[in-house]
């Protein structure tokens, strides 16, 4: 078995990856789900408080500028992340705070001092999620006849990254003064103008807030195409991915850690994170028909709309209970480098299921690792996959909301902790001590320090 990191006293990093009623399609139906609260912010601040009493490292929201178009019958609108994780920096001390924001469609300077905001008023907590928006139908909403491509996409986010990172650099840690006697606010020697000119931006810069406590944001990444890896092992500090199987896991975990030393990075300061969805039951049974009584929920229009954004195929009027119509596949077209595309294929391939046998198995959390079981089977295949080079800790994505999270936390947590996997009391304050991550220095005083 491929060896997994060398760190002692490895421990798993866990993050609440959190879906308005929970990561089944059909979650919000389930009863005790309460929907009439999810446009309520305490729906989700009392969530992350559950998660921060857990000791997880971390809260995660997914995020798109655009309405999706299947919203009739799907838990899929959402409060914008970092409005959302403010307010539940004001009611959590230790709980990290990860939120998606759009390479394709914010302004660096913006960005820089969204997450900027939030690291200060947590207190070292902010993480940042990079993505370039997949979604087709966001470009309508900034002026766009489409989506940018998604090669253009990458080419923007690389410089992207470059800029904001030069922005949360530019002032270095001591230049915040504040001496009344002296009446010196900030040293502005050490506040640097970052003069960036590049083909997508130009930003003179500095930054109009001090260096955050931790320094930079965590950097997250969660593509698992080529170019998204290339990009995770250039950037990221944390890879968010969807696997199905141990052995697909492992092959992306080994590549990863590989591209990463390749670029002089430590691979141990770059946390792989599957998504795992966990059915429990105190039996094998009672955990099988908890996951039927939530399939039993879904509605068809809306599994086939969503099968449809990942392999680009509208099966709508096909008979459920048929063959899935392999053939009818285009693996040429622009989809097909995506990684939720080859993994969809992978299913169909290797287990010819029929369509509904294929959009169940997608309804339980959009092609992340479904594990239906009791406690110990979970602990088990979480086990398994962290000590066999497969992951360093997991999204956990209940598939309904508070309950699923709650049961996760009282039944599976201390079999992990009785094995000594997981914390029992956090030893930092920050995300990056969550993680186990290094503070990076100023690039601008790393400049000074070297001509000096
Ligand atoms: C756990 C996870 C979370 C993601 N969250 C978001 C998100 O919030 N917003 C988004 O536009 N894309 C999100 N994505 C999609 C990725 O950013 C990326 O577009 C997708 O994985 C395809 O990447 P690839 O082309 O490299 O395979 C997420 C993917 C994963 C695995």
């Amino acid at each position: 078995m491929p060896a997994s990191s060398a760190i002692p006293n490895r421990q798993l990093t866990l993050n609440l990856f959190i879906y308005p009623g929970g990561h089944h399609e059909a979650g919000w139906r389930y009863p005790g789900s309460d929907p009439q609260r999810l446009n309520d912010a305490a729906y989700y601040q009392e969530l992350a408080q559950k998660a921060e009493a857990a000791k997880f490292d971390a809260v995660f929201f997914a995020d798109g500028p655009a309405l999706p178009d299947n919203i009739r019958y799907a838990s899929r609108f959402r409060y914008e992340p970092l409005t959302l994780l403010t307010a539940i920096a004001a009611v959590t001390s230790r709980i990290g705070l990860i939120g998606t924001a759009s390479t394709t469609y914010y302004e660096p300077y913006n960005l820089a001092r969204l997450y900027a905001s939030l690291d200060h008023i947590s207190g070292g907590r902010a993480g940042w999620n990079i993505v370039t928006t997949s979604a087709s139908n966001a470009g309508a909403n900034f002026g766009l006849p489409e989506n940018p491509s998604h090669a253009d996409r990458d080419a923007r986010a690389s410089e992207f990254v470059d800029v904001v990172t030069k922005l949360w650099d530019s002032w270095e840690d001591d230049a915040l003064v504040a001496d009344p006697v002296s009446g010196v606010l900030a040293d502005d020697a050490k506040i640097h103008a970052i003069e960036h000119i590049g083909r997508h931006f130009r930003v003179k810069g500095a930054l109009n807030a001090p260096r955050t406590p931790q320094g930079r944001p965590v950097y997250v990444q969660a593509g698992s195409s080529d170019d998204g890896r290339s990009f995770a092992a250039r950037y990221a500090e944390a890879i968010f991915t969807a696997h199905q199987t141990l052995a697909s896991a492992q092959s992306f975990y080994a590549d990863i850690k590989k591209q990463t030393a390749a670029l002089g990075r430590n691979p141990d300061h770059v946390r792989v994170l599957p998504g795992i969805s966990p059915y429990i039951g105190s039996t094998e049974a009672e955990a099988k028909a908890l996951f039927e009584e939530f399939n039993a929920l879904i509605q068809p229009a809306f599994s086939l709309a969503q099968l449809k954004q990942m392999i680009g195929l509208d099966l709508t009027g096909h008979d459920l209970d048929g063959p899935f119509p392999r053939h009818l596949i285009d693996t040429s077209g622009p989809l097909g480098v995506a990684s939720r595309f080859r993994l969809v294929l992978d299913i169909v391939d290797r287990e010819k299921p029929t369509i509904r046998q294929l959009i169940e198995r997608l309804a339980g959390a959009r092609g992340h690792y479904v594990v239906v079981g009791t406690p110990e089977k979970i602990a088990d295949e979480i086990q398994t996959w962290f000590e066999n080079g497969a992951a360093d800790g997991f999204n956990v994505m209940p598939p309904w909301l508070h309950g699923g999270f709650e049961v996760f936390a009282a039944e599976v947590l201390p079999i992990l902790r009785k094995r000594g996997l997981f914390r029992t009391e956090y030893s930092g304050t920050t995300l990056r001590d969550h993680y186990g991550l290094p503070r990076p220095d100023s690039q601008f005083a790393t400049a000074e320090r070297a001509t000096a």
